[in-house]
């Protein structure tokens, strides 16, 4: 089983919609069974999946203190992928999620306030040996500032090729229990969560490569910077 933790400092940049859609995209590109778990106080997550109608992703009741046992108990129940959001903050709490995780997933939106707090994030993965990735969200499509974003954020780590929109169905979608794919397959969110996740699975399968260390002689450079330049 791997596990991938969302977390920001920032509130609002995007981790509740990401973690739903992620897990949902993944269950219905054969990398189920997924499991969720919401460690933020405010249950954003779990009143999303109680909305629900869907039985799939399923949704783990736990405690930050059962976390570890609850996801060995989960591998050992057979589910493949379990998707943790987290609080807007930085907490030993949100630490111990990272510890326990195969990979993090930084969503930020395109303004320079957001992406002055991606810093204590970055920082804390970093001490903890979890590979990251971040994921621009909320981009407005055309504006320069999504291309500054892209540049500033590849300084410190490793950036999604897909970029999420600002688009009415994502909040809409959240509000009922569902997800942009679930309200229309081949609209242009869908088809950008559908990218994300493609991008998420190759990251999952090779936690330790960036596509700064994917550029090695053998293998093909990676596009994934400029495709977030050209969306941009
Ligand atoms: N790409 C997007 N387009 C439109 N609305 C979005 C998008 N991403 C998030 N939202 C909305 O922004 C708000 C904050 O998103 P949320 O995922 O709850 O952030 P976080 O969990 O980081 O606090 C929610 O109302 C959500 O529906
Ligand atoms: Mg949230």
């Amino acid at each position: 089983m791997k596990v991938i933790a969302v977390a920001s400092q920032k509130g609002g940049s995007g981790k509740t919609t990401l973690a739903g859609h992620l897990a949902v995209q993944a269950e219905a590109a054969g990398a189920g069974p997924v499991a969720l778990v919401d460690t933020d106080p405010q249950g954003s997550l779990s009143e999303w999946w109680n909305e629900r109608e869907s039985e799939t992703p399923l949704f783990a009741r736990t405690t930050i203190d059962k976390l570890q046992g609850d996801i060995a108990r989960m591998a050992q129940m057979g589910i493949k992928l379990l998707i943790i959001d987290t609080p807007p903050a930085i907490t030993d709490t949100i630490a111990n999620v990272i510890r326990l995780s195969d990979l993090l997933i930084i969503p930020t939106r395109p303004s320079p306030h957001d992406l002055r707090a991606v810093g204590a994030t970055v920082e804390l993965a970093e001490g903890l040996d979890t590979p990251l990735v971040f994921v621009v969200n909320g981009a407005t499509p055309r504006a320069r500032i999504t291309g500054e974003a892209a540049i500033a954020l590849s300084q410190h780590g490793t950036l999604a090729p897909s970029i999420l929109h600002q688009r009415v169905d994502f909040a809409a979608s959240m509000i009922d229990g569902r997800t942009v794919m679930e309200l229309n397959a081949s609209s242009r969110s869908s088809e950008e969560v559908v990218k994300l996740w493609d991008y998420i699975r190759t990251r999952i399968d090779r936690p330790n490569r960036g596509w700064h260390d994917q550029r090695s002689p053998s293998m093909k450079p990676q596009t994934a910077y400029g495709h977030s330049m050209a969306q941009a």
